[in-house]
């Protein structure tokens, strides 16, 4: 990617000082995670999320919700960080009061560079009790450690990109219901530590990401369709106090006209290309 916007947004992350990077799906998806409104690849365009994600279905049926989650873990297991998520722990560590908030709940920023992101939509990673909240520990089954080579696994966009693009990771048929594990303190089933739909977000992750969004010199929207509240609120937060909005998505969203640049294009290609504009001697990671 060139062109006078990517020159713009990239004065205007050189000039920043207390950047914010919020990012969602569409952060992940060239790893190979499923977005959820992608026309036909996105997870609702195959799973209804009210039978999914909400906690009336986990009540309802609670082996078809922890075996979807599983998958889902199993899939973010297999993939790994693309080039747009180490360009994020490159601005991070060019400017260390950078703030990184996620929708995402894979582990993705983390692996690529950024120790401690702001969890808005939780973990798949931190499943805990359904009734006590007690944390419970991750099943063991589940393949090694992140960063263990997984034969046959591709690496995201290290290497030339598979043909026909990043190797899926979403669920697969086979990956059906499962019982969840039991609480090792009350015996309740262990829930996946996600925010479903009609939950309350983590409300120190909240009030975390208004304070940043609300005190940054410039936020970099990424992947996001802002079609979900409050989340979708962030970036309107930091353009009402004043600070440049810079979008990166292939498409339009409702963003848009808060945006003072719009880059369209995919993360893991323009995010390395904005900081190597910002910063024409850095690694983009
Ligand atoms: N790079 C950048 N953006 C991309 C890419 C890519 N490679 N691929 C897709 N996108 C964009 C899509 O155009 C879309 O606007 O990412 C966005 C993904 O939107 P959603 O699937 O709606 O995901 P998100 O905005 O993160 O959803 C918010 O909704 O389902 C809940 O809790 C879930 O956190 C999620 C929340």
């Amino acid at each position: 990617m060139t062109g006078p916007e990517l020159a713009e947004a990239g004065r205007l992350l050189a000039a920043a000082r207390r950047p914010v990077v919020f990012t969602g799906a569409g952060m992940s998806a060239e790893s190979g995670v499923p977005t959820f409104r992608d026309a036909q690849t996105g997870l609702w365009q195959r799973y209804d999320p009210q039978e999914l994600a909400t906690p009336a279905a986990f009540r309802a049926d609670p082996a078809l919700v922890w075996g979807w989650y599983e998958a889902r873990r199993r899939g973010v297991r297999r993939a790994l960080p693309n080039p747009g998520h180490r360009a994020v722990a490159a601005i991070q560590a060019r400017l260390p009061a950078t703030v990184v908030i996620t929708q995402n709940v894979d582990d993705l920023h983390e692996r690529g560079g950024v120790p401690a992101p702001v969890r808005l939509h939780g973990s798949l990673f931190a499943p805990r009790c359904s009734a006590c909240a007690r944390p419970a520990p991750l099943p063991s089954d589940l393949p090694p450690p992140a960063g263990t080579p997984v034969p046959g696994a591709p690496e995201a966009r290290d290497e030339a990109e598979p043909p026909g693009g990043p190797v899926s990771h979403a669920p697969e048929p086979q990956d059906g219901p499962l019982t969840p594990p039991a609480c090792a303190g009350c015996g309740a089933p262990v829930r996946p530590g996600v925010v479903w739909f009609g939950e309350a977000l983590p409300s120190a992750a909240l009030d975390a990401a208004v304070e940043a969004a609300a005190g940054c010199d410039l936020l970099l929207t990424v992947g996001t369709s802002a079609l979900v509240h409050p989340a979708a609120e962030i970036p309107v937060v930091a353009a009402r106090l004043g600070a440049p909005v810079v979008q990166v998505n292939p498409v339009p969203t409702p963003l848009d006209a808060i945006c003072a640049v719009n880059l369209r294009g995919p993360a893991g290609e323009v995010l390395p290309a904005l900081v190597r504009a910002a910063w024409p001697d850095a690694d983009a990671g």
